[in-house]
């Protein structure tokens, strides 16, 4: 299992009013899924990615991940496990604008320590990986959406994170792109990497092998994608 929610709910206050924003989540995410979260906007979908995320906590119930109870971890653990084992795609890709694809991409080795010369060559790989070897030194700007994005989901591959977390990461792009973006998860997915992905657009969501429903804060649980023909997931589904 690469994380599970136990009964998590989130309040945001709102001067002395605490306002329910995720209403008793619970959801378990096993190793090599590709799981999309769609829900409409307001219903908590970036509040539930920033949770998973280890971007914010949750204000009750367990949130365990790849092992570690991440209610007990001090923040220096929290940024680390969000270095080391989590992936982050945007929908706005929030790439370093100043710095090169290459850069952008080797930023994470940094943060982890990693030699200038293991950098340089995990980067090109992770490139190579989403097809842009040969713009490796151009920076953002220089480069379309769906380009920005394939870096950003390089930038987000390059440490072989556990998890794959990606908040609308076709929201700002055009349909090919968007659907080279979607090319690009399956490939991934199909190589192992787990993948939680949020959208609200269906057609998007129904690449991932299991769909979810958010709605006012609650999660629904949504149909095993019928397009997936994989046993394990099936046996899953019985169970249910
Ligand atoms: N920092 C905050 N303080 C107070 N309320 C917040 C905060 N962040 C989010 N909220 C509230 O929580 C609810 C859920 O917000 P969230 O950003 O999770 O929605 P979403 O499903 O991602 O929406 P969208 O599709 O528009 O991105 C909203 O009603 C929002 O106003
Ligand atoms: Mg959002």
């Amino acid at each position: 299992m690469v994380f599970e929610l136990r009964n998590i709910f989130k309040d945001y206050l709102q001067g002395r009013e605490a306002v329910p924003v995720l209403k008793d989540i619970t959801l378990s995410v096993d190793e090599g899924e590709y799981v999309a979260i769609m829900g409409p906007s307001g219903s908590g979908k970036s509040t539930l990615m920033n949770i998973i995320g280890c971007l914010d906590k949750q204000t009750r119930g367990d949130f365990i991940f790849d092992g570690a109870n991440i209610g007990r971890c001090s923040d220096k653990q929290l940024s680390d496990i969000r270095n080391r084992k989590i992936g982050f795609v945007f929908q706005n890709f929030n790439l370093l604008p100043r710095q090169s694809a290459l850069e952008n991409v080797e930023l994470p080795l940094l943060y982890a320590g990693v030699s200038k010369r293991k950098r340089r060559e995990l980067a090109k790989e992770a490139l190579r990986t989403v097809g842009l070897e040969d713009r490796m030194n151009f920076k953002p700007t220089q480069l379309s959406g769906g380009q920005k994005q394939r870096v950003a989901i390089a930038r987000a591959i390059v440490n072989k994170p556990k998890l794959l977390l990606a908040d609308e990461p076709t929201g700002a792009l055009d349909t090919k792109s968007g659907d080279d973006v979607m090319e690009l998860f399956e490939e991934l997915n199909r190589d192992g990497v787990t993948i939680v992905m949020i959208t609200h657009e269906p057609e998007i969501a129904d690449h991932a092998g299991r769909i979810m429903y958010i709605r006012d804060g609650e999660l629904h649980k949504g149909a095993f994608n019928s397009r997936i023909k994989n046993n394990e997931l099936s046996e899953q589904e019985e169970q249910q």
